[in-house]
C-alpha cells in the first residue's frame, strides 16, 4: 500500500509562504483556548528566517496573541547564546527580544538536554503515551533529508525513549541537541517548511518517492495523532505532483 502523501501547500515565493505560514499561526494561536500557552517549537537555519522576521513587523506584531504563546526550540547548535551560528541568536534578533512571549532556549553549549527535558516536562501537557505535546512544530529539510538535528546515520535517528538528545553528527563534526522523533510525532501540527530549489530533490522523493528514494530523516516525521503539513514554494516543489 503506497503512503499517504501529507498535505501540501505551493506558494509563489518564500515570501508568500512565510506570510501565509505567520497567518495560520496567528490564527491557530488566537483561537487556542486551552489556559496553557501555546507552545511553538522553532526550527532553525535558513529557511524561517523570513517568517521570524514577520512576527517583528505588522501586522503580527500587533495582532499575534504573544502573552499566550511560548516559544521552545526544535534544535540548536552546541555554541553559546551569542556565536552567529545559535538558532536561538537568530530567533532573537529576528523577532524574539521584540515580542513579550516566553522563550526556553536549548543550552547545547552545556549539554543540558535532561534539563530542557524536564522544561518540557513542566510545560507540556502530555499525552496519553506521557509524551509533552508541542501545539506546533516547526522543520526545516536539509539537502541530505535531515530534520531539526536528526541527521542521516546518526544516533538519535533511533532514540525512542528520551525525548531530547545531544547528538553527534561526524558529517559536521559537532554535537547537537535536538528534539527526538517521539516528541515531534506527538505534536498537535507538525510543519515542515521548505523553498528554493535545492530542497527539490528531498520534496520529490518524499511526494514521488521511487524504489531508490533513500528513508531520510524527514521521512520518519510522521505525527501519532496530530497532523503533517508541508509549506512549500514553486521552487522546492517544481517537478513534484503536490496539491
Ligand atoms: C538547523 C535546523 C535544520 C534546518 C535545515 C534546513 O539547526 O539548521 O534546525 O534542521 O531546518 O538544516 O536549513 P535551511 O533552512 O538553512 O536550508
Amino acid at each position: 500500500m503506497t503512503p499517504t502523501m501529507p498535505p501540501a501547500k505551493v506558494y509563489v515565493s518564500a515570501d508568500a509562504l512565510a506570510y501565509e505560514v505567520a497567518k495560520e499561526l496567528m490564527n491557530l494561536a488566537s483561537n487556542h483556548s486551552s489556559d496553557r500557552p501555546f507552545s511553538i517549537a522553532l526550527s532553525g537555519g535558513s529557511t524561517p528566517k523570513r517568517l521570524y522576521k514577520l512576527f517583528g513587523q505588522e501586522p503580527f506584531r500587533s495582532r499575534m496573541p504573544w502573552d499566550k504563546v511560548a516559544f521552545y526550540f526544535g534544535d540548536e547548535r552546541s555554541v553559546p547564546p551569542e556565536d552567529e551560528e545559535s538558532n536561538f541568536r537568530m530567533a532573537r534578533e529576528t523577532f524574539l527580544d521584540s515580542v513579550p512571549s516566553a522563550h526556553y532556549r536549548m543550552e547545547a553549549d552545556s549539554g543540558k538536554a535532561q534539563e530542557y527535558e524536564a522544561l518540557l516536562d513542566d510545560h507540556l501537557p502530555k499525552n496519553e503515551a506521557g509524551l509533552p505535546t508541542f501545539d506546533v512544530v516547526l522543520l526545516g529539510i536539509g539537502t541530505d533529508g535531515h530534520t531539526a538535528s536528526l541527521f542521516p546515520g546518526t544516533k538519535a535517528l533511533h532514540e525512542s525513549q528520551r525525548w531530547v538528545v545531544m547528538n553527534e553528527v561526524p558529517q559536521l563534526g559537532t554535537v547537537r541537541m535536538t528534539l527526538t522523533y517521539p516528541v515531534i510525532n506527538a505534536a498537535h501540527n507538525i510543519w515542515v517548511l521548505a523553498s528554493g530549489a535545492s530542497k527539490q530533490r528531498i520534496v520529490q522523493g518524499v511526494f514521488s518517492p521511487t524504489f531508490g528514494t533513500p528513508d531520510w530523516p524527514i521521512c520518519s516525521v510522521q505525527p501519532t495523532h496530530g497532523s503533517l503539513r508541508w509549506w512549500l514554494d514553486t521552487e522546492a516543489a517544481q517537478g513534484t505532483a503536490v496539491a
